[in-house]
């Protein structure tokens, strides 16, 4: 990388690095909070087969066109469109900014959440599982935990993208997925947890209709932070020589499978304590965990319980951190505001924008049943922010990113780029499954679902 913005901007130290940054922007709440209760609203097996198709087969061009968009322009995602000479897609980058803003407002509260129980557990409060509602009602408990996440994760934008974070990350989320490995065979020995097993993993083909599909589709777009151009953001750091088809397969591969062995956990958990077919909803693991923590006797359930939400909340602020970068990003290069200013003040906008979600958990009853969707189903202001930025923006980005990328930028612009750094790759059947998909199978496939969705639910 060279030049006078690039170093301005800062950048990563190498392939690792990158890797290592956008791996742990992709792991995060996603995989080890809403993957699981996604599942159990979705049907099981089913769902989990939808998901996977959905990442292996649509997500993979996609990440790949958003990483090549970022290298390519070396700008934020609005200005990355605009650079390439295309001012009007630029839309699609300040939908983006947007949905970043609208999911950092929400996730926040969660990972306000997460941090509290690492702090329960610590005092051996297992019975807080079975106080989900009233913990999460309770307006100071959300307003203290919240405010210390955003104040973190403030602090960390602040100082850029390569640095103390991400040699954390070496550490702690391989920890983190040694923890799950351990926690699910143990799980796995529990009476009953075949059953979970069963569920989760073998598909009812019946359970599977638009709406099912909409949810696995925005499950897989938010678990790999795509389509609101985090990764374009994150490419523009990208050094000409990283092969990004290599990238984008490492950081697949460890998302999806973090996500795959944190729902084994959880159904097998599920099943053994016999709460199959409650819909947990968000407050799932929440409910779920810490009795399977206390299984394991006082202290030892003290210290596992501790380290797991510890080290989720962990693996949630290396995602906070993108989701703040993508706004930032923005308003720094596009709007030429200093770096630490801009941090501070979309930030503290950010955590305005998230005061409803607190409030929408039991405390304030406008936000508790915001809005009746034309199912009938009335949800809260949270779950109604993650339906309209993470099941509809992120997929609606994803599908005008496959569209820009392949028929705007044009398919051999891509090839080209793909190609530094991996000569010979356009030629592989995975770079021509790539374009193709790109080209047709990404918009027509997200196109139709997301519209006949927003029809549904919204219209
Ligand atoms: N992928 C993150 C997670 O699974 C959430 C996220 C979405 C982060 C979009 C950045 C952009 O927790």
């Amino acid at each position: 990388m060279a030049g006078v913005s690039e170093s301005s901007r800062g950048g990563f130290s190498n392939k690792i690095g990158f890797v290592l940054a956008a791996a742990g922007s992709a792991v995060g709440l996603g995989n080890i909070w809403k993957f699981p209760f996604e599942v159990a609203d979705g049907g099981g097996g089913a769902f989990v087969a939808m998901y996977l198709a959905f990442c292996f087969l649509l997500c993979f061009p996609v990440m790949m066109a958003e990483i090549a968009i970022g290298r390519k322009t070396n700008k934020n995602a609005v200005g990355a469109f605009e650079s390439n000479g295309h001012k009007n897609w630029s839309a699609v980058g300040k939908m983006g900014v947007l949905s970043g803003a609208l999911i950092l407002s929400f996730y926040n509260v969660v990972a306000g959440w997460a941090f509290g129980f690492a702090l329960e557990m610590i005092a051996g409060n297992f019975a807080i599982g079975s106080n989900f509602g009233q913990f999460i009602s309770d307006w100071h408990i959300n307003l203290a935990f919240s405010s210390v996440f955003m104040f973190l994760t403030i602090y960390i934008v602040m100082k850029g993208v390569s640095g103390g974070i991400e040699k954390a990350s070496k550490i702690l989320m391989p920890s983190l997925l040694f923890l799950i490995l351990a926690l699910m065979g143990y799980a796995l020995t529990q009476d009953g947890a075949m059953e979970g097993v069963a569920f989760y993993l073998v598909p009812d083909f019946s359970e599977i209709t638009f709406d099912v599909a909409f949810s696995a589709m925005g499950q897989a777009f938010f678990s790999l932070s795509l389509g609101m151009g985090a990764l374009i953001t994150y490419g523009s750091y990208v050094g000409k020589k990283d092969n990004i088809a290599h990238s984008t397969a490492m950081i697949l591969l460890t998302d999806v499978g973090i996500a795959f062995i944190a729902g084994l956990m959880m159904f097998a958990f599920i099943y053994s304590q016999g709460l199959q077919g409650t819909s947990g909803g968000a407050g799932l693991i929440f409910t779920v965990l810490p009795s399977a923590f206390e299984s394991l006797g006082p202290v030892l359930g003290r210290v596992i319980g501790a380290a797991f939400f510890i080290l989720l909340s962990f693996a949630a602020l290396t995602s906070t951190v993108s989701l703040l970068e993508v706004p930032v990003a923005y308003v720094v290069d596009e709007h030429e505001v200093r770096r630490s200013r801009a941090v501070w003040i979309v930030g503290g906008l950010i955590f305005l924008l998230g005061i409803p979600s607190m409030l929408g958990n039991g405390t304030v009853d406008f936000f508790n049943n915001f809005i009746t969707y034309s199912s009938g189903k009335t949800v809260n202001f949270m779950t109604f922010i993650e339906n309209l930025a993470s099941d509809t923006f992120l997929p609606l980005g994803g599908f005008f990113i496959a569209l820009y990328t392949a028929w705007v930028w044009r398919g051999d612009n891509f090839k080209k780029e793909l190609e530094q750094g991996n000569p010979g790759f356009g030629d592989t059947i995975l770079g021509k499954y790539s374009i193709f998909a790109l080209k047709f199978l990404v918009p027509i496939i997200l196109g139709a679902i997301t519209m006949v969705t927003i029809s549904d639910k919204f219209l």
